[in-house]
């Protein structure tokens, strides 16, 4: 019989852990709120106790979010599992996710740990946190590099007290996927009380084959896949939600099975976590990069205008992607605003409606043609951070081998300060005077990166920068048809960012 499988998402937890991708409060909510559009059944939020940070946006996360789970991490301790039920109880559905690690070299190098004392710590971990919330799932770290005979006694032991789910990570992305189904199947069959719970998958893409794995963990008889949007995760990331998503989607009768995704939810959901990174993704990135639908080759055009499956399986409005149209321009009313938002799978309340009028209105006057990446672009531009630094006005002069200079006005509250700066280039120089204002917060600037939103040479550029004071790493976003305007606003997208963590 078809299986529906469970999108487990844990973009907000093992996604923010990559280097770079931390996000504030704000960005946070607003990607929960875009995965319960896209019809994740879990949202993982984060991992309460590891900062306080951490734990209000779990809760406000379970407080916001109806219609899926909400979940938080939680080591086999007592102190991490009262504090991820305290940030998940508010939840239409709370899960506390608690993990221990099961493979030899974790056991006896980072846990200091005899198997049988973990086995023991696995079965306590998880009957204390069922006494406290009806939904538990446990996790074997580094399950895919354990003994199997003893992964299988933790399983059991973890369901006898109370595991609802089960999850089997392949923690480092180790294995291949022939192995990943012998294991599943091996579970299946060696615990004796598998029946009473949901096997889960989780795979990290070191090798390549996060997706092919958890593929393979389906096919093998699990109900659970834990997945990232964009396959964002430390290292090489995790399984991508796109790609399972889309496989299982295409693949219906071969695996079996099917999810309860809103594809047409993808390609806005991709977006709006790359613009809280400030990353793109690489133009042949499946599903998502800019070529994933575009076909070059003339025997290739020639063959999907014939018929769009001699060279197609999935079609671009499948994930979202609606055919680029032209908007009318500055004599567009609000109104004609909302309803290409609408078709394009934007909603947009009263107040960001009006925002993203005011900044379409403004675009009008400086480029001739907006198609709807722009449109896109304006919706994405959010001020995630309240108060702090904004723009008011800068003047740049620069030549050929010779200094460029910048005056630079910033706004914070109802103060206004000005300086002037020299530097090596337009945007150095304005960096330099906006570090005189702001007093230098920014410890190291990499990553600068800009592209083009949409075509033509009036297009809207976006800037991205990384910065970092001390141990924090934040994203800076700008966008502006001006390139310097741009990079300016988003070293000071970057600098509030800072301010506010
Ligand atoms: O990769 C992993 O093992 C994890 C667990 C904590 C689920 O992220
Ligand atoms: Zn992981």
């Amino acid at each position: 019989m078809e299986r529906k499988i469970r999108i487990f998402d844990t973009t907000l937890r093992d996604g923010e852990q990559a280097p770079g991708c931390g996000m504030n409060l704000e960005e946070k909510i607003e990607i929960a709120r875009q995965l319960e559009l896209l019809g994740v059944d879990i949202i993982e939020a984060g991992f309460a106790i590891s900062s306080p940070g951490d734990f209000t946006s779990v809760q406000a996360i379970a407080r916001e979010i109806r219609g899926c789970t909400v979940a938080s991490l939680a080591r086999a301790v007592e102190k991490d599992i009262d504090t991820a039920y305290e940030a998940v109880k508010h939840a239409e559905s709370p899960l506390v996710h608690t993990f221990i690690a099961t493979s030899p070299v974790h056991m006896q190098y980072k846990l200091r740990m005899t198997p049988e004392q973990v086995l023991e710590r696995a079965a306590s971990a998880v009957a204390y946190a069922a006494r406290l919330c009806p939904n538990v799932e446990f996790s074997a770290e580094d399950a895919m590099r354990s003994d199997r005979e003893f992964l299988a006694r933790v399983v059991e032991a973890a369901i006898a007290s109370g595991a609802k789910t089960v999850n089997i990570p392949d923690t480092v992305g180790y294995v291949t996927p022939e192995e990943m189904f012998s294991v599943i199947t091996y579970l299946k069959s060696a615990v004796p009380n598998i029946d009473k719970a949901v096997l889960s998958v989780h795979c990290h893409n070191d090798l390549g084959m996060a997706v092919a794995n958890s593929l393979s963990g389906i096919k093998a008889g699990a109900g659970q896949v834990e997945c990232t949007v964009n396959g964002l995760g430390e290292r090489a990331g995790n399984a991508a939600l796109e790609e399972i998503v889309m496989a299982i989607k295409t693949r219906r009768e071969f695996l079996n099975c099917y999810t309860g995704i809103d594809t047409r939810q993808i390609s806005r959901t991709s977006k709006l976590v790359y613009g809280i990174i400030g990353q793109t993704p690489s133009i042949n990135k499946p599903i998502i990069g800019a070529n994933a639908f575009a076909h070059e080759a003339g025997i290739h055009q020639h063959g999907v205008l014939a018929e769009r499956t001699t060279y197609e399986i999935m079609s671009p409005e499948d994930v979202g992607i609606t055919k680029s149209k032209l908007i009318l321009g500055k004599h567009s009313g609000k109104h004609a605003i909302e309803d290409r938002l609408r078709e394009m799978g934007y909603y947009l309340d009263g107040k960001k409606l009006t925002e993203c009028y005011e900044k379409f209105k403004d675009l009008c006057d400086k480029k001739k043609n907006i198609v709807d990446s722009d449109l896109e672009a304006l919706v994405n531009d959010r001020e995630y951070v309240q108060s702090h630094y904004r723009l008011e006005y800068f003047d740049v002069h620069t030549a050929k081998a010779s200094s460029s200079t910048c005056v630079i006005r910033l706004g914070k509250n109802d103060e206004v300060f000005e300086e002037v700066s020299l530097g090596d280039g337009p945007i150095n120089a304005a960096y330099n005077a906006i570090d005189k204002i702001t007093g230098g917060i920014c410890d190291e600037l990499n990553n600068y990166g800009i592209h083009s939103v949409s075509d033509g040479k009036d297009a809207l550029g976006e800037v991205t920068v990384r910065l970092r004071a001390g141990d924090r790493t934040v994203t800076g976003r700008g966008l502006s048809t001006d390139i310097i305007e741009s990079s300016i606003l988003a070293y000071i997208n970057g600098i509030n960012k800072l301010i506010q963590q």
